[in-house]
């Protein structure tokens, strides 16, 4: 019995594993019921008192080194799967599946397609032009006067040594592209990016966004006007958002307005964004001059028309509540994460 407990003590001893489930085969084979040690554990009952003595203690030592050989081995091995899984060498098949990552809109987008969508379900269709413009598309057609500020080196971006051609300061040039190729009934909105020579701080930016509508045909009055930018505002800012309009001054409108909407925070009892007054301004807008059908070969006596425009920015930021332009320049994408839209 002496020589099978050291046999046992040398396999004990020199036991190696692959892998867990090794080690339970041997624990299964040494340490079970029926396994190696515990037989002799009853072989060692039939013993005479004296050499249970001694024998004994051999067998304590068999059984304590079997069970800390067993127990070191299942611990190394649940330690190099803790590191294989850490390391993402070992698949790990109960995790959940990676989300795949989807981007979002820029919240510039978000809002141009909302715009869109609100004219074009009362028959607006989208026109788009050219971001360079020569001048008469972006000036002399829309009765700017020669010595007009606008044209100044100070507001617009020129190509070099050619002052006929600029970056466009508005999407009203795309507008006398649609009035020069079709005849009325005219019902367009143009967004797009347009270009102004300004100093870069958070309320002014040299690159921004408008769209702008235009309508024209028979009997076309300031009254629809007002109606179509009621239904915009209410539309985008809710049903009970309200409009007032202030006479206002541009080259291709007569006569022209500037739009205040009631400010959609304090539904205007006054806060800090609408300084007090209720009211926030979103856009300019008046009756197409005819000067301006004229020199774009429409018949001014026979057909009227209106004008609107807003810069798709300040929309953003009465939205968004975001008050500082140059992050929509950026294109952090900690800051257009943040946006998610249906549209
Ligand atoms: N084009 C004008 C601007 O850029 C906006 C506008 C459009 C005003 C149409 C009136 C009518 O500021």
């Amino acid at each position: 019995m002496r020589e099978k407990i050291e046999e046992l003590l040398i396999e004990v001893e020199g036991f190696h594993a692959e892998n867990p489930a090794a080690v339970e085969d041997f624990r299964i084979k040494m340490l079970s019921k029926k396994g190696l040690i515990s037989e002799l554990f009853n072989d060692f009952r039939t013993l005479s008192p004296e050499d249970k003595k001694v024998v004994g203690q051999q067998l304590n030592a068999l059984k304590t080194k079997a069970l800390e050989k067993v127990n070191t081995l299942k611990e190394q091995m649940e330690e190099t799967i803790n590191q294989q899984k850490a390391s993402g060498k070992y698949p790990d098949l109960s995790l959940p599946a990676d989300f795949a990552l989807s981007g979002s809109r820029h919240p510039i987008s978000i809002v141009r397609n909302q715009i869109n969508s609100i004219f074009e379900k009362i028959g607006f269709v989208i026109s788009e032009g050219p971001e360079i413009e020569d001048d008469s598309h972006n000036f002399s057609a829309l009765n700017f006067a020669e010595e007009h500020p606008a044209r100044d080196m100070q507001d617009t971006f020129f190509v070099e040594k050619n002052p006929d051609i600029a970056l466009r300061t508005h999407t009203s040039s795309v507008q006398v592209r649609v009035m020069k190729n079709q005849q009325p009934p005219i019902r367009t909105i143009s967004p797009g990016r347009v270009f102004r020579n300004e100093a870069i701080s958070a309320r002014a930016h040299c690159i921004f966004h408008q769209v702008e509508g235009l309508y024209i045909d028979k009997g076309v009055s300031f009254a629809d006007l007002r109606h179509v930018l009621d239904h915009f505002a209410r539309e985008f800012f809710g049903a009970d958002a309200r409009i007032r309009l202030r006479p206002s001054y541009f080259p291709f409108t007569e006569p022209s307005a500037e739009v205040d909407v009631s400010c959609p925070f304090c539904k205007g009892k006054g806060c800090n964004i609408c300084k007090g007054s209720g009211w926030v301004e979103i856009m300019g807008c008046g009756m197409v001059d005819p000067n301006v059908l004229e020199n774009c070969n429409i018949d001014s006596k026979v057909y009227s028309g209106y004008a609107f425009g807003m810069g798709i920015e300040r929309i953003t930021m009465l939205k968004y509540l975001v008050n500082d332009l140059r992050l929509y320049f950026e294109n952090d994408v900690r800051f257009l994460r943040q946006f998610s839209s249906a549209h």
